[in-house]
């Protein structure tokens, strides 16, 4: 086993967090929009996420909107002293659903109360600030402006630490000369590794890095090499992929999203899967065959 694979927490602001967390996306209706078609089932997910030593959930306002935070509100609260949630502004949903960037000051404000009253807290651990100069990639630009709106909600303290998503690593830099940031989430996983290099420095920095479509989104990861390595071990694809992702760097922080006990369950016993070296370079190859 890879020496990276025994790091079971890495600290996420102030506090260790294990790096098998939860997120909680995929909680609200079809397309992120409105309520979940089994509200108890969405509560069940969380309650056992909770239960079975979850202590990261990721979230945002902008799921439903507000749906996703009001069910983690009656699912969890009052929370338990050791629970970190993160949730992310900048974006809002218009009547169709759609994904619109909201990072005026005001609008980031009203996002940071949103997610206050919504969610029942007093102090959000962490914010990341959602980039949407592109809604499905980073796109460079300068963050300036509202990450000192950010920083500034942050000194009046609503907020504790600050992360960054959809980032580019020159907005990261520029990022880092405004406030202390706490974590980065960006999409990455087994065949998509546009960060490969930031990962790793990040990591040199102590900075988590919480890649999102950990399982490919909403449409899972599949690939025959990916499913060989599977059965070879006597795992899920799933869980190889998550697996893969707790292996590559210890400042990875996981938050897949399920809408199923029965899948949450499965993903947490990724923490316990080994991979041999030769699954390694199988996996590695995928990656490969699907960049070139
Ligand atoms: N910062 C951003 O811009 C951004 C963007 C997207 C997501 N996120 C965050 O990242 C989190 C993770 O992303 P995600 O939920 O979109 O994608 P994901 O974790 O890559 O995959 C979720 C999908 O995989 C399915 N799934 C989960 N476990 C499975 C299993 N064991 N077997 C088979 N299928 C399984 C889920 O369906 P079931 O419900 O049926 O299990 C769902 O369709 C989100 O919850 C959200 O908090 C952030």
């Amino acid at each position: 086993m890879s020496s990276t694979q025994t790091h079971r927490t890495f600290n996420l602001g102030d506090r260790a967090v294990n790096r098998l967390g939860y997120g909680a996306m995929q909680l609200a209706g079809p397309g992120v929009f409105g309520p979940p078609k089994d509200r108890e089932a969405a509560l069940a997910v969380l309650r056992e996420a909770v239960a079975s030593g979850v202590d990261h959930i990721d979230t945002s306002d902008f799921y439903g909107p507000h749906v996703t935070n009001q069910i983690i509100r009656e699912a969890l609260a009052p929370y338990a002293k050791d629970l970190v949630i993160v949730t992310k502004i900048g974006a809002r949903r218009s009547d169709t659903g759609a994904w619109l960037p909201a990072f005026s000051p005001d609008e980031l404000k009203q996002a940071v109360h949103d997610n206050l009253r919504n969610l029942g807290l007093e102090v959000l651990d962490v914010v990341n600030l959602r980039i949407m100069f592109d809604v499905h990639g980073p796109a460079e630009g300068s963050i300036e402006a509202p990450l000192t709106a950010l920083a500034e909600i942050q000194r009046q303290g609503l907020v504790r630490h600050v992360g960054l998503s959809n980032v580019t690593p020159a907005q990261i830099a520029e990022g880092r000369g405004i406030c202390r940031i706490a974590c980065v989430q960006n999409q990455y996983n087994l065949v998509y590794r546009h960060d490969d290099a930031l990962i790793d420095d990040l990591a040199r920095d102590g900075i988590p890095y919480v890649p999102f479509f950990p399982l490919g989104g909403f449409t899972p990861l599949q690939s025959s090499g990916l499913s060989d390595v599977a059965q070879r071990l006597g795992a899920t694809p799933m869980q190889v992929a998550l697996a893969w992702l707790l292996r590559r760097s210890p400042n990875i922080l996981l938050i897949p999203g399920t809408s199923s006990v029965g899948h949450l369950r499965e993903n947490l016993a990724a923490a316990k899967l080994e991979l041999p070296a030769d699954a390694i370079d199988a996996l590695d190859r995928i990656a490969a065959a699907d960049a070139a």
